[in-house]
This record gives structure tokens, C-alpha cells and sequence, in this order.
């Protein structure tokens, strides 16, 4: 398969290249810094340097054309109001138009928890990023594309143990990093996975069942 990553030099991006590059698929690697296409090649995905607050959905759809699946992973990482609505929010509506003009139908997103560190002191920022994030799955989930949204927990670091909590609704908790790029790369596996969110943890079941469990329920 031909999958494109929009985020693909990010934590999750670039994991999830290195598998699916690995298990033979073709990925094209949208990154926005030119130092970037060093380590992309280097996990064997072709990178595309490209930045979502230039691009028009015209091109980017040029980009992504013939691709069999786009998963969107950019995210501003903290870096503000205003770039959070750049890349989460507005970065996100660019590359659904995108896909709609090329006709690439399949689309995962990684999203992320609504109810995310509730328990927290609630920053400006961070209720800015939920509230983005929300309205960006409502804005896939009205396109009419084969969409999944994955709502991790919070990332981390952490190897992956391939064990996971998945399900369109459980609670809130942590996840590695390496299994939420397993997860997305069972999900593009599985087509029958389709126009489901599902909220993601560490848990106690291999992410291949899991995916199976849910996709044919
Ligand atoms: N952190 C958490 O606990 C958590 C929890 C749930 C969900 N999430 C979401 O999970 C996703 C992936 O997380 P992550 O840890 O992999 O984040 P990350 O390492 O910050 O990766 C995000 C990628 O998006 C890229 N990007 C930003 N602006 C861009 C632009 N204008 N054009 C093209 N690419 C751009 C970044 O490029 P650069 O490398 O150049 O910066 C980066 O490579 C994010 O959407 C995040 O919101 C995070």
C-alpha cells in the first residue's frame, strides 16, 4: 500500500513510518524541515517537504494523490493559540479538502481525548487544543471520506508493550507512542475498520485483536 503521513518527522509520525516502510508499504512522508529527509530515509519512507500553513489543498492533493490512505499526525506541539488553530484545526481541514480533491478516501487522524487531564489546572492553551482537536474529528467526520479517529491518551516514550485499551469509548490513561503507531498501522490494515473514533490506552490486549474486535462488531 501507498500510505502519506502529514506529520511523518513528528514522535508518532516517524514511528509509524519506520513500521509500515518496514512491513513493505510505500510511505510518502510529508515534513516541513529540510534537515528532516535524513532520518526519514533512513527509516525508508520518501520524504515530501512540504508545510501545511503554505500549502494549498490544491497542491497537497497533488501530493497525496494515488496514495491508498492519508493519516494525519501534525500537531503544533504546544506552541501556542494560534498555531494550535494552524496545523490541528485549519492544518486538518486543509489536508481533508486535499483528500477529497485527489480522491484519496481512506483518512486516519490522530486526535485526541475531549475529557484529556480534566483533572489538571485547565490552561487558556490546553482548552484552546481540545476545543481544535473536537472540531477538528467533527469536521472529518462530516467530510463523507472512510475515515478513523484515534483519540490516544497521553504519549509517552515509553517502548510498547503491542497491548492496548481500545474502544469507542473507555477511560482516560496513557499509552505509549510506539503503540499508538502500531495501532494505526493495524488500522490501515483492517479496511474494515471504518467511520469509527476510538479512544486509545495502555491495556491488556494485543492491538491486532483489538482493531479485529472493533472492526467487525
Ligand atoms: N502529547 C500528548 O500527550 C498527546 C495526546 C493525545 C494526542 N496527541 C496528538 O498526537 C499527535 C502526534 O503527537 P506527536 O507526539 O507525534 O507530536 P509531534 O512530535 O509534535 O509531531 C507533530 C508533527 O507535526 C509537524 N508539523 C507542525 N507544524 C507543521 C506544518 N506547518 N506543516 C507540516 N508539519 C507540521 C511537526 O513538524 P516539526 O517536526 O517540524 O515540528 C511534527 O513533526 C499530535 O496531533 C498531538 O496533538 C498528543
Amino acid at each position: 500500500m501507498k500510505v502519506f503521513i502529514i506529520g511523518a518527522a513528528g514522535k508518532v509520525g516517524l514511528r509509524l513510518a519506520e513500521k509500515l516502510a518496514h512491513g513493505g508499504h510505500e510511505v510518502q512522508a510529508l515534513h516541513r524541515g529540510a534537515e528532516q529527509s535524513t532520518k526519514l530515509s533512513a527509516v525508508g519512507a520518501k520524504p515530501i517537504l512540504g508545510d501545511l500553513t503554505l500549502l494549498s489543498a490544491q497542491k497537497l492533493g497533488r501530493l497525496m494523490k494515488s496514495a491508498d490512505a492519508v493519516v494525519f499526525t501534525a500537531g503544533a506541539g504546544g506552541a501556542g493559540m494560534d498555531v494550535t488553530n494552524a496545523i490541528d484545526g485549519r492544518g486538518l481541514e486543509l489536508a481533508v479538502a486535499a483528500a477529497q480533491a485527489s480522491g484519496v478516501s481512506r483518512f486516519l487522524l490522530v486526535s485526541s481525548y475531549p475529557d484529556a487531564w480534566r483533572d489538571r489546572e485547565r490552561s487558556e492553551g490546553f482548552e484552546n487544543y481540545i476545543r481544535v482537536k473536537k472540531l477538528a474529528d467533527a469536521h472529518l467526520v462530516a467530510s463523507g471520506l472512510d475515515w478513523v479517529i484515534v483519540r490516544p491518551g497521553t504519549l509517552s516514550d515509553e517502548p510498547g508493550t503491542g497491548l492496548v485499551a481500545a474502544d469507542v469509548a473507555i477511560p482516560y490513561g496513557t499509552v505509549p507512542r510506539d503503540d499508538v503507531a502500531a495501532t494505526l498501522a493495524a488500522i490501515i490494515h483492517q479496511p474494515k475498520l471504518s467511520r469509527v473514533i476510538l479512544e486509545l490506552t495502555s491495556g491488556d490486549e494485543p492491538i491486532s485483536s483489538a482493531i479485529a474486535r472493533v472492526a467487525t462488531r
